[in-house]
């Protein structure tokens, strides 16, 4: 077993990664919550492939077990998908001791932690993340939200789980399309803090490795985050190719996948920040390369101006400043302050 511990201002938390943990949750979950009463928290998606599994490793240590199941997809993080969540423990009367375990991707763990946060001003949480993209990202850091009518993420809290369980056996059931979009992050951080396990990515098999890549891709979350809790400095470089990836995902009206527009976005900065002479000539190509292997589609069909147009708009208030995160080499991040209506030199196809 991989084990990793959050030193976070508020909270510490271990992150345990090994193939198989679902069927030992049950152990450590007991030696982190005070409560014995857990409200597993899963999609329409999760739910037949591994709630019975978790639920009898908890039923069978003596906790008593409540389910919560809403339908899968973005659509449903919002409002009335936690209300019903705090109505589910409130008819089961679960008080300030019980727990709730967040059972599936992103998403679920998005709207779970931030029931968790809010229900009698917070109880304790548990992450068992289900993609790659909630293992190597969401799971760990402590942003919890939903999204609004005016936007993603726009209501949430701080808020850490006590621990986060992996178990990257899970990943044998996600389709190809959620694999190759959690491989934008894994391949992000491999650009801005770690230049190893980048030329791993681009010799190994993945899937045979997936294991060593999360540890890894975890390392870099975990350290940023714990530098950085609340998002105001060095937690910038997990942006790495978001700025111009949120507006191609806008611009595509979210028919492309975060991980998808977040390459091209990778792609099109590292292009010109080489062509600037700001980054190691031949960047640019690896990154291509490497996002090709992991079925990511780099190319942009929308042009420059109107990507920089938007991440601009995006970027709304009278400063006119705008953080970017470029590379200078394969591993080593540089946050830049630009003028936001100077984005577009920042980008190249
Ligand atoms: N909190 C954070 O720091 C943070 C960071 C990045 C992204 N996010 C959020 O994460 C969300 C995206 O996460 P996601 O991509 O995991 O989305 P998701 O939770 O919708 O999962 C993607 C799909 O895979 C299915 N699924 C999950 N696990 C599965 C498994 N093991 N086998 C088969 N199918 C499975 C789900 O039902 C869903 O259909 C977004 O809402 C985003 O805003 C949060
Ligand atoms: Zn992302």
């Amino acid at each position: 077993m991989k084990k990793l511990t959050v030193n976070a201002m508020s909270a510490t938390y271990d992150i345990l990664i090994e193939k198989g943990i679902l069927k030992d949750c049950a152990k450590y979950i007991g030696s982190v919550v005070r409560g014995k009463r857990a409200m597993i928290i899963t999609d329409t998606n999760v739910a037949p492939l591994y709630l019975d599994k978790v639920k009898d490793e908890l039923e069978n240590a003596g906790f008593e077990t409540y389910f919560h199941i809403f339908t899968a997809g973005e659509e449903s993080k919002h409002l009335g998908t936690v209300a019903e969540i705090y109505d589910s423990l409130s008819e089961n009367e679960f008080t300030r001791k019980d727990f709730i375990v967040a059972l599936g991707g992103g998403v679920c763990g998005d709207i779970s932690g931030f029931a968790a946060s809010t229900y009698m001003r917070g109880i304790d949480f548990v992450q068992i993340p289900t993609t790659l993209l909630s293992q190597v990202d969401s799971s760990v850091g402590g942003k919890t939200g939903v999204d609004t009518k005016y936007g993603k993420n726009l209501v949430g809290a701080f808020y850490q789980p006590k621990l986060v369980l992996i178990d990257p056996q899970t990943l044998s059931t996600l389709t190809d399309h959620y694999f190759a979009d959690g491989m934008g992050e894994v391949v992000k951080y491999g650009c801005i803090r770690n230049a190893e396990l980048f030329n791993m990515l681009e010799t190994i098999d993945i899937k045979e490795n997936i294991e060593d890549i999360i540890l890894e891709c975890l390392k870099i979350k975990r350290d940023v985050v714990v530098e950085d809790e609340k998002e105001s400095g060095v937690r910038m470089i997990l942006n790495f190719g978001h700025t111009a990836g949120h507006s191609i995902e806008k611009l595509a009206e979210f028919k492309k996948s975060h991980g998808e527009c977040v390459a091209k976005g990778m792609v099109m900065i590292t292009k010109a920040s080489e062509s600037l002479g700001i980054t190691e000539v031949g960047t640019a190509k690896r990154i291509e390369a490497l996002c090709s292997k992991c079925n990511l589609d780099t190319s942009c069909y929308y042009d420059i101006d109107t990507v920089a147009l938007h991440a601009r708009n995006d970027k709304k208030g009278s400063d006119n400043n705008l953080n970017i995160i470029l590379i200078d080499k394969i591993g080593n991040s540089v946050i830049q302050t630009i003028d936001k209506n100077d984005f577009a030199k920042y980008l190249s196809k």
